[in-house]
């Protein structure tokens, strides 16, 4: 679906748009994914995983998730550039169609501003705009102590946990976390 587009004022001044992807931001996404995975080790993919995203796949999703009304994707930009990207997802079966999913990643620069709390705002109301969805979901992994606080700051709670979800290349093993927060 396309989203309701607006701005949001960063706690040092400066100012993020948001808004549903383009096919004219395809490059810049495939950047923007690459760099959050190397920013941080809780997200799915090491940057390398990354690179089987082509410019064709991107374009196919964003035109696939702006014309499907069970997802949706907000491209978080700073100027021309983005600085995040957030989706959220519908079930569409009639034994899970009350259950949502939302996920959200920002560059590392644009931490801390806010912007996770005002895009995880707008998620769980475009969340709560269809009416038979009664729980938002979503998995952190474990020492992501920023996102947590973020999704607990929301109201999400933890209800399960996977152990050992995630393997790092060096080894460490941690636990994959699932949060729900009832709508
Ligand atoms: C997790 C993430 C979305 C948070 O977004 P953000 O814009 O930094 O969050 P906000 O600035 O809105 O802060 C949200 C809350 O986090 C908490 N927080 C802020 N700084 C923190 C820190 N250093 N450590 C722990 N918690 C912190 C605060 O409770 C804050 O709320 P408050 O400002 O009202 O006190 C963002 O850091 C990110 O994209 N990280 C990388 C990708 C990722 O981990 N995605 C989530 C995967 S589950």
């Amino acid at each position: 679906m396309i989203i309701k587009e607006f701005d949001y004022l960063m706690k040092d001044g400066r100012k993020a748009h948001v808004r549903s992807p383009r096919e004219e931001d395809v490059m810049d996404v495939l950047d923007l994914v690459h760099a959050v995975a190397s920013e941080t080790h809780f997200l799915m993919n090491y940057p390398e995983e990354c690179d089987r995203y082509t410019p064709e796949g991107e374009k196919a999703l964003f035109e696939r998730v702006n014309s499907s009304e069970y997802e949706a994707m907000l491209l978080c930009l700073v100027g021309a550039k983005p600085a995040g990207i957030c989706s959220v997802n519908f079930n569409n079966k009639i034994k899970t169609r009350h259950r949502a999913s939302v996920a959200i990643s920002l560059l590392h620069d644009y931490w801390g501003q806010g912007l996770g709390t005002r895009l995880m705002q707008e998620m769980i109301e475009i969340a709560k705009g269809r009416e038979c969805v009664s729980q938002i979901e979503l998995d952190f992994i474990e020492g992501n102590t920023r996102a947590r606080a973020l999704y607990e700051k929301m109201g999400f709670r933890i209800t399960g946990v996977k152990p050992n979800a995630i393997r790092l290349k060096d080894g460490t093993m941690l636990n994959e976390y699932s949060m729900i927060l009832y709508v």
